[in-house]
């Protein structure tokens, strides 16, 4: 009966090549309809960020980026033409994980922990001895979240996403929340930008690289950012003097070469539940998430869900007393929530341990269970199932940016946990990307590819991207922009 289930399973959790090509068509009319009109299921945000850099760009920004897992402050030096030769951007950098309570409280906590560590930060490396009220230090934000922003310092929440749920932001500027919080405690901070981390992957790695075309993040969550031409945000009046503002004297007028930062928010696809291929446990992590019915393609294919979406299998599995039926079984672990994490998959598909003790020791220790012969088995084709359809929806969303804009080469600028510390993941998204170009697979030091399109990395892109943002608006600033 446990051979059926597994068929079962392999059949359910597989996209056919067919299935890719059908998702991505639906994909592409989703992003057009978040281009045409505000408040479509993929909003596709504007981000007013203009340009990619030239890669000149200096300064000392400080930075702060609250993705999903942790909260990182960092001085980042830019030394853009001045590096000689050596890294281009310094960092120095804390890093905090953000507490379990404090992503279902309010307002209010939330701020006060940032605040707080913003404020340790800067008493311990002596920036607020250099800055002051009349000169201070400059910082970018990087928010990652779906936010409406009327310009580039100012970002309304459209909703959480990532299992938060935190009271009183939702609909509120939390630029304007955190710019409150800094001055109750008089730090000498001006906050100048709000950026996704899709946007600051896709600019840091812009700094350094120029065949940039795409900045992604395969983390906890799952969403893509790249430059749009002017002329296909509908939405957008192009005579709307946020618009025209930019353009520079020697730029062209017209609206298809002028380009205008765009993140996606594309982990909402699929909410109408057209296309995408879900199984009862996708609908069950659904229905028991702080927001059902939102974020149904970051559901199937992000770190958030993968372990849950394993743990979700053999809970069922054992309760019909298919796996772990023994009594000296304890399955109570197994009930508890989010109890495993894509890290636990990731170690699972890497075991290559005599008899998978790796694995066996990792079910004894996080989960109290004693998995036989056929049980490790049965655990390591799930988690083979589970991330492969994971990689190969991710890769849609690139493939129908990509085939949308036309454009057939380039590199996108990956970062986040299931991009980087999952052993197969690149490999199986460059697969699956290449049906699309019907390149050779490539691999290795200059990155996966699917075909001509590769995956390259934008690990901690976030925080220099936000300097390089901050620095490019402090420069347009400066010249009355
Ligand atoms: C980090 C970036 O490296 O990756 C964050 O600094 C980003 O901005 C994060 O949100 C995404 O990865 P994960 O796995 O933490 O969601
Ligand atoms: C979620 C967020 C999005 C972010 C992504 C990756 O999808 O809504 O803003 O880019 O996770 O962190």
């Amino acid at each position: 009966e446990l051979d059926e289930e597994l068929t079962q399973l392999d059949q359910d959790f597989w996209v056919s090549g067919n299935k890719l090509k059908e998702i991505v068509s639906r994909f592409r009319e989703e992003l057009d309809e978040g281009l045409s009109k505000d408040g479509q299921n993929i909003p596709m945000n504007v981000a007013w960020v203009h340009n990619l850099p030239t890669g000149k760009e200096k300064g000392t920004i400080l930075t702060l980026d609250l993705g999903g897992t942790n909260l990182r402050v960092c001085k980042v030096d830019l030394h853009g033409d001045e590096a000689q030769g050596k890294e281009k951007s310094t960092l120095d950098q804390e890093q905090y994980t953000l507490p379990e309570e404090l992503k279902t409280g309010d307002a209010e906590g939330l701020w006060t922990f940032i605040a707080e560590k913003v404020e340790t930060f800067v008493e311990d490396k002596g920036l607020d001895k250099e800055y002051s009220k009349e000169q201070p230090m400059p910082l970018g934000f990087t928010f990652s979240y779906p936010a409406t922003q009327e310009r580039i310092d100012h970002a309304v929440l459209q909703t959480w996403t990532k299992g938060f749920d935190i009271k009183g932001v939702e609909g509120n500027d939390v630029a304007q929340q955190l710019r409150d919080k800094l001055e109750e405690r008089g730090l000498p901070i001006e906050l100048v930008c709000v950026v996704n981390d899709t946007v600051g992957a896709m600019i840091a790695s812009a700094y350094n690289d120029s065949k940039t075309i795409i900045g992604a993040i395969f983390g906890t969550g799952c969403n893509a950012a790249y430059m749009a031409s002017l002329s296909d945000i509908r939405k957008l009046d192009p005579k709307d003097e946020r618009v025209t503002a930019t353009q520079t004297p020697n730029q062209s007028n017209s609206a298809k070469d002028q380009k205008m930062a765009i993140n996606c928010e594309y982990g909402a696809f699929d909410n109408a539940h057209r296309v995408l291929p879900r199984t009862q446990y996708d609908s069950q992590i659904d229905a028991e998430s702080p927001r059902p019915g939102e974020q149904t393609f970051e559901k199937l294919s992000a770190g958030l869900y993968l372990g849950e979406i394993f743990r979700l299998i053999l809970l069922d599995l054992a309760d019909r007393n298919l796996v772990f039926n023994d009594d000296d079984q304890d399955t109570e672990k197994l009930r508890t929530s989010y109890a495993i994490d894509t890290g636990f998959l990731s170690q699972i598909e890497d075991d290559e341990s005599p008899s998978f003790t790796s694995t066996r020791t990792m079910f004894r220790q996080q989960l109290n269970l004693n998995p036989s012969d056929v049980e490790i088995e049965l655990a390591r084709r799930l988690a083979e199932v589970i991330a492969v359809r994971g990689a190969r929806l991710c890769a849609c969303g690139v493939a129908a940016i990509c085939t949308k804009e036309g454009i057939k080469k380039g590199h996108v600028a990956a970062d986040g946990s299931v991009a980087n510390k999952h052993p197969k993941f690149k490999r199986r998204w460059a697969k699956a990307l290449g049906r699309f170009w019907g390149g050779r697979r490539s691999g290795g030091a200059g990155g996966w590819g699917g075909g001509p399109i590769k995956i390259t990395s934008a690990e901690d892109g976030s925080g220099v991207g936000c300097a390089i943002i901050a620095a490019m608006e402090i420069g347009r600033r400066g010249k009355g922009g």
